[in-house]
């Protein structure tokens, strides 16, 4: 039975561990680097409200479905899928589940990790003073000249993955809690300094109506921004299910599950209204696309008080931001393998750190020998990189579908009394919660897409 279930790789010390962990994963390059660029990509306004709606109705109600699976089932997402589909005698298929979300978590450490390395490579091209009173122009040749240089991307991205997997290794609970109590709450402070020098711009309140303003959207954009609600609060692949796995049973999850969202929610905005308000200052362009963060915040660093310092901890902790995603983003893989095939965790993160890295590589060529290779698949999408792809299939298709099935688990497939036993919240909160997840989280997700395909017009 459930209630004597343990985890074999331990619990967290308290709830407020679970809750920096969980914000740890949650908050990372989705925040910072890919909200802002996406937003700009989708024209502003419209597509941020559409993310805050997705975060509000699909995306808490599903973080806390995932928890509650995790914490039933007290293993990887893979496992945990077969005990739960059994205790509640139920079709063992359900464990396919957990296997696409592991395999989303590979993908996306793939690029993730790339991208990661981008920032490696800018604390250090901060630190060396060379965006000092830097032009636009000049910001742009130095971010073309790094990623079109497929040595330098690919030093960059051994070193993260090396990083990355170090941890793993050791188990994520060690060295986890300080560094995120710490770190976070400064990376959160050095974001409002950028604000706050976004606001001597004169073009801050461009910036906000940008964001808050509604305008249009294509149906695309809507896909994105409910994909992106995914991406960031890291649900629909297991990451937030296996952190679920190592809580204890005391704790309560609604509360846990709105502080990281209100967390992550949160830094997203700030960074939004930290870039903006430099693209226009700078007359550079809203839908410049992934080098966005890069191609504005070394111009606030190079001309504010200061700014060496503050842009060097600054993408320091970016860096540090994404590790803690990326720990979670392959946990599900290293638990599993720990737990069915007995390795030992160096050994099960050294080979999954290996193939990460591999696929990694066409990440790495994307930007530059592969640039103009690119892919399609009929009524999904048109032309795009090896990169781009790798985005489009996780964010866009396996979260969302790893998060609706997530959904009709917890809803549909699991009995009313294991759930509101695993939640013990107060039932107000639990008939609204499983109003959510039964009826409306899964069709919004269902529209979103059929929309997107063009088999139904909103
Ligand atoms: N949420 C992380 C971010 O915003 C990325 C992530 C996605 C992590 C899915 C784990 C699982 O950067």
């Amino acid at each position: 039975m459930s209630e004597k279930r343990t985890s074999i790789h331990g619990q967290w010390a308290n709830r407020t561990v679970f809750i920096l962990a969980a914000t740890g994963s949650a908050v990372g390059l989705g925040n910072i680097w890919k909200f802002p660029y996406i937003t700009g990509e989708n024209g502003g306004g419209t597509f941020v409200l559409v993310y805050l709606l997705c975060i509000a109705l699909i995306g808490i109600p599903i973080m806390m479905a995932e928890i509650t699976l995790g914490r039933r089932g007290k293993q990887s997402p893979i496992n945990t899928m077969i005990a739960l589909a059994k205790d509640e005698h139920r079709n063992p298929g359900w464990v396919w589940l957990g296997w696409m979300g592991v395999a989303a978590g590979f993908l996306i450490l793939s690029y993730y990790s790339v991208i990661a390395g981008w920032a490696m490579s800018y604390i250090f091209r901060t630190g060396s003073g060379m965006f000092l009173g830097v032009t636009a122009d000049g910001v742009n040749s130095i971010f073309t000249d790094l990623v079109s240089d497929p040595e330098r991307l690919l030093a960059w991205h051994t070193i993260f993955m090396v990083m990355t997997m170090m941890i793993v290794a050791r188990g994520v609970k060690q060295g986890l809690e300080k560094a995120v109590t710490y770190l976070m709450p400064l990376l959160f402070g050095l974001l409002v300094v950028v604000v706050i020098y976004a606001m001597t711009t004169g073009y801050f309140m461009q910036g906000v109506e940008f964001l808050f303003t509604p305008g249009t959207i294509t149906r695309e954009g809507v896909l994105t921004a409910m994909g992106h609600a995914f991406f960031t609060l890291s649900l629909g692949m297991g990451a937030i299910m296996v952190y679920g796995s190592y809580l204890s049973e005391e704790y309560s999850i609604t509360q846990a599950a709105i502080w990281i969202a209100i967390a992550d929610t949160v830094v997203a905005l700030l960074a939004g209204l930290a870039i903006f308000p430099i693209v226009f200052a700078n007359g550079l362009e809203p839908g410049a696309g992934p080098g966005l963060i890069f191609q504005t915040l070394p111009i606030a660093f190079g001309h504010m008080q200061g700014g060496t310092l503050v842009g060097v901890i600054f993408f320091t902790l970016l860096v540090f931001a994404a590790w803690t995603s990326a720990i979670s983003l392959i946990e599900p893989a290293v638990a599993y393998l720990v737990e069915n095939k007995g390795l030992s965790r160096i050994y099960a993160s050294v080979w999954i750190g290996f193939l990460t890295w591999f696929v990694g590589l066409g990440t790495v060529f994307s930007f530059n020998i592969w640039k103009d290779k690119t892919m399609s698949i009929p009524y999904i999408f048109d032309n795009l990189t090896f990169f781009d792809t790798l985005d489009y299939l996780t964010a866009n298709i396996m979260l969302p579908l790893g998060g609706l099935f997530i959904a009709i688990f917890a809803a549909w497939v699991m009995r009313e009394q294991s759930t509101k036993e695993e939640l013990a919240t107060h039932p107000v909160i639990y008939k609204t919660w499983r109003f959510l997840v039964r009826f409306v989280t899964p069709l919004a997700v269902i529209i979103v897409f059929l929309n997107a395909v063009g088999a139904i017009k909103i």
